[in-house]
């Protein structure tokens, strides 16, 4: 990179910007060794062409190629991490992609790795077909409680390179992404929110503040409260909610408690505490699952279900 010169001040320090943004990303606290995802076995590389369907490991961002395609790469990536401080036009709240996909969606928390071989795919909460920008603008308005990114933008050009790019290798149109672990839980205790709570002070209040706001988009993002993900996101249901909490949290380990430990009943309670807060509205709610089958656990009322009553 440093040989690149020629290429005039501007560029260079652009390069200079996204190695120190790199620099910088490699030490959040998302790379503990401690976590879930430096269990997963890392030795399979997408960039090597072989895929192993158990492991995908998406090629480094040191593998990231010079030029006008790498800077876009590496422009997604700063978007990814610090989504709320490099475009607050378009967020809500103080989140970054990375607060739910770890480590820009290369962890296995929330992985989007292979995610650009899967779109246009049908979504019933759309009842229609998306694209990735789409659904990228669907996490802008809801996870992000925000504005769609224009399509025809520089920051939609590079989530979708950088996408890309975590997806290298990974066949177009895959039935399955078996390293995708499904962040659901498939039946749902009965919830105590007492309980929840005393988890909650117990091994979480640490890093997501006793109130929930949090203490930083990639320390501990906001859980609840006018800086969090609204009512419209996929994290404001209960299956979702518990089944992240059940694989993912605490990070690391914290109160005794230690990361993929808590069982279905701890997880659901600590999501119905966090669920039982206050949070931003999604003004386009009830335009939801247009052509019916809302699932059980989705927060609020669709205008699709209402007609058949
Ligand atoms: C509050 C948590 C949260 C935040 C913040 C968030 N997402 Fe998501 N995202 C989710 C959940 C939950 C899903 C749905 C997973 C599922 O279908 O079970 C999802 C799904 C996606 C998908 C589709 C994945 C697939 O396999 O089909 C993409 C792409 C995506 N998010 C991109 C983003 C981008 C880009 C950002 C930042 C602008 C972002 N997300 C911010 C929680 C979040
Ligand atoms: C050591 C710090 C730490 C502890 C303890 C911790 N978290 Fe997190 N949490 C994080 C970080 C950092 C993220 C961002 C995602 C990532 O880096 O993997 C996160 C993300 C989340 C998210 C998704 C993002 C959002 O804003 O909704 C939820 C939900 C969550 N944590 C719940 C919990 C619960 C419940 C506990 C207690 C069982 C807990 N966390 C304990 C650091 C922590």
């Amino acid at each position: 990179m440093i040989k690149k010169e020629k290429t005039g001040w501007k560029k260079l320090s652009m390069v200079v910007v996204a190695i120190l943004v790199f620099a910088g990303c490699a030490t959040q606290p998302t790379a503990q060794p401690t976590t879930v995802n430096e269990a997963k076995d890392k030795t399979a590389s997408g960039a090597t062409g072989a895929i192993n369907l158990d492991s995908y490991t998406p090629p480094s961002m040191d593998k990231v190629p010079e030029g006008p395609l790498g800077e876009s790469i590496k422009y997604g990536h700063k978007l990814m991490n610090e989504t709320s401080t490099v475009i607050p036009e378009y967020t809500g709240n103080k989140l970054s992609c990375s607060s739910c996909h770890g480590n820009a969606g290369m962890d296995a928390t929330s992985p989007l790795t292979g995610v650009t071989a899967v779109y246009p795919q049908y979504i019933p909460r759309s009842g229609k077909v998306l694209t990735i920008e789409d659904r990228i603008n669907g996490c802008f308005q809801r996870s992000m409680n925000g504005k769609p990114l224009p399509y025809n933008s520089d920051e939609m050009r590079a989530m979708v390179a950088y996408l890309t790019y975590i997806s290298t290798d990974v066949p177009v149109g895959i039935k399955e992404r078996p390293w995708i672990e499904k962040n659901d839980m498939k039946s749902v205790p009965q919830p105590n929110v007492a309980n929840g709570e005393a988890l909650f002070q117990k091994s979480c209040m640490q890093c997501h503040a006793a109130d929930g706001s949090g203490t930083g988009p990639s320390s501990g993002p906001a859980l609840w409260g006018d800086n969090s993900f609204n009512i419209g996101a996929g994290m404001a249901r209960i299956s979702k909610a518990a089944g992240y909490i059940q694989r993912n949290m605490p990070l690391g380990e914290m109160g005794g408690i230690k990361q993929g430990s808590l069982t279905d009943q701890e997880a659901a309670d600590l999501a119905a505490y966090i669920l039982s807060k206050p949070r931003p509205d999604f003004s386009k709610k009830a335009q939801d699952w247009p052509a019916g089958g809302v699932p059980k656990d989705v927060p609020y009322e669709v205008d699709s279900s209402k007609k058949k009553q």
